[in-house]
């Protein structure tokens, strides 16, 4: 796996012979992002497997790294179910999710009209999905339609995935962005430099509550006081549907110290954003309009 933390000062690769180094790379969030952290889950059990490791044995481990992102179970409990070649399985997660990203970018960048000035928040592009991205899948299907002037681009505190990563895949595409403190959301919204809000998501509720990286919430709620639309972009995988409400989503909290060495901190890794807050979800299942309660029902075909 590319080791997202030494990005974008260096590509370096981490080699993973044993379910142990998948484990340890999703928990230092070497990899990282709900459908990478699923993806590189399912290839955790296919190397667990190689090594005469119990399937179950395999699973507890790897569900213990992060709790938030729904993909992790998900893609677990699928690889559970399949009853194939766990390679196998995990090569065909994969080209799903390829399919699902390509597919949910078309349809959220529908949805935009021309040269618009989009913010988004952590990192959802191609180094968090292992695909095309989520809401940095529909960026750059919207920048590739004529339909974006810009992105501004959270830094995302405490671990930067805007400033270091989203800005390097942006960089990489040759979008034009600009990067900009988490705390210039609500000035820039006021000064009308924001036509639209998209993020991603680590877990939908049932209700449509949404839980992503922290900070996500406060802009959700700075966007309804100016009126500018929130999309959340996600894959069907990120819905869960065991889960209510975004009350019962469990947030992780990391070492404080990633915020504040030394001094004391509390690090939530998320927040909730309600879902009376979320203008539309984008999903490979189509675009979701509340009644979230619905319309995730319907998505999910129940
Ligand atoms: O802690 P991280 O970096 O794994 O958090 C990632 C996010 O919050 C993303 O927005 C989310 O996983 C969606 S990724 C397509």
């Amino acid at each position: 796996v590319l080791d997202q933390r030494a990005l974008p000062a260096e590509e370096r690769w981490l080699r993973c012979e044993r379910v142990e180094d998948v484990a340890e790379a999703i928990r230092s969030m070497a990899v990282r992002g709900a459908p990478a952290i699923g993806l590189a889950a399912a290839y955790g059990l296919a190397l667990a497997a190689r090594t005469g490791m119990q399937f179950e044995e395999a699973a507890s481990l790897l569900l213990s790294t992060r709790p938030t992102a729904a993909n992790l179970g998900w893609a677990i409990d699928r690889a559970r179910a399949a009853g194939e070649d766990p390679l196998d399985f995990a090569r065909s997660l994969e080209t799903d999710q390829l399919e699902a990203d390509t597919r949910l970018a078309e349809l959220g960048a529908e949805c935009m009209g021309r040269g618009e000035r989009v913010l988004t928040h952590c990192n959802t592009g191609p180094l968090a999905t292992g695909g095309y991205g989520t809401a940095g899948g529909v960026i750059r299907a919207a920048w590739e339609q004529g339909r974006l002037e810009q992105v501004w681009v959270d830094e995302t505190r405490p671990l930067l995935q805007g400033a270091r990563l989203t800005a390097w895949e942006l960089g990489r595409l040759g979008i034009p962005y600009r990067v900009v403190a988490d705390s210039a959301a609500g000035s820039l919204m006021n000064r009308g430099l924001v036509d639209r809000v998209v993020v991603g998501a680590d877990r939908i509720a049932a209700n449509g509550d949404v839980a992503n990286k922290v900070g996500t919430y406060p802009l959700a709620v700075v966007a309804e006081r100016h009126g500018v639309p929130f999309h959340v972009a996600a894959p069907v995988s990120t819905i869960d549907p065991d889960t209510p409400t975004g009350a019962e989503i469990p947030i992780e909290e990391r070492d404080p110290s990633e915020v504040a060495a030394g001094l004391p901190a509390l690090n939530p890794a998320f927040d909730v954003t309600p879902a009376e807050l979320v203008t539309t979800i984008f999903t490979e299942a189509g675009v979701l309009e509340p009644p979230y309660d619905q319309s995730i029902a319907r998505a999910l075909g129940r």
